[in-house]
Parts: structure tokens; C-alpha cells; sequence
């Protein structure tokens, strides 16, 4: 099997309950410029498109540095909302997207539990 390549060991954290903590992904997102947890897009495209359409909202919890929504909106996807508890990921991915062609969908800095009130 393929597994994607580990995180580099100075962004990797001491302890396994640093995953619950903003900074350490403040932290992270601030060393790191992009990290696919899984696989990249086109691994999975062929399964995510069978379920969604264009007029599809989706909503990426998470997102982290992910290309994923970027991925998506190539594939005319594009009522996407991502959201990542890291105001350093939803920064970068705020000014990426300014920059680049992408400028209709939304980074929220956002905990997931809390994305009801919206
Ligand atoms: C394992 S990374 C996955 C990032 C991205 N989805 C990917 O596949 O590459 C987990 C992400 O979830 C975010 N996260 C963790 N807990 C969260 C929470 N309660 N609310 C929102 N985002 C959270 C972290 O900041 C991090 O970006």
C-alpha cells in the first residue's frame, strides 16, 4: 500500500493531546506551507463526485492547509465553506485564495462545534 509521506518530526507533537490545542496547530500552520493528511484530491476525486453536483454546499471541517477546496472549485464545486480552528491556516488560505483565480468561497476561523450560531 501507498501511505502518504509522515508530517516532519519539528512539526510533529511531543504528546498526542497537543491535537487538541489551537496553538500547537497555530504553531504548525506557521512552519508548514501544505500537508495532505490523506491523499491528495485526485485519489479520491472519482468517489466525491459521484455524491455532489455544482449547486452542492459543502462544508470542509478542518481544512487545515488541505488544497482540497481548491481541488473541488476547479471541478465547478463551488458553494464550499472551510473551516479550521487555526487563525494561521484560515489566514494563509484567506491570502491564497485573494492571489490566486479563487475568490467565491469562504474561510471561517471557526470550532466546529460552535458553527451553528451561523
Ligand atoms: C489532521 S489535520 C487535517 C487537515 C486537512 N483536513 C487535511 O486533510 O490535510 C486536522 C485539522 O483540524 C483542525 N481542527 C482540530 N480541531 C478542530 C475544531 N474543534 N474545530 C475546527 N478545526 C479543528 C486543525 O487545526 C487541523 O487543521
Amino acid at each position: 500500500m501507498d501511505w502518504p509521506e509522515p508530517p516532519k518530526c519539528d512539526v510533529a507533537p511531543a504528546t498526542v493531546s497537543e491535537y487538541l490545542d489551537p496553538h500547537y496547530w497555530d504553531r504548525r500552520f506557521a512552519q508548514e506551507e501544505h500537508y495532505e493528511w490523506f491523499k491528495d484530491y485526485s485519489h479520491f476525486r472519482h468517489l466525491i463526485l459521484q455524491h455532489i453536483k455544482p449547486s452542492t454546499s459543502v462544508l470542509e471541517v478542518g481544512c487545515g492547509n488541505s488544497q482540497l477546496c481548491e481541488e473541488l472549485y476547479k471541478d465547478e464545486i463551488t458553494e464550499l465553506t472551510c473551516i479550521d480552528l487555526s487563525s494561521v491556516a484560515v489566514d494563509q488560505a484567506r491570502a491564497a485564495t485573494r492571489h490566486g483565480k479563487i475568490s467565491s468561497y469562504y474561510y471561517l476561523e471557526l470550532f466546529m462545534t460552535y458553527y451553528y450560531y451561523f
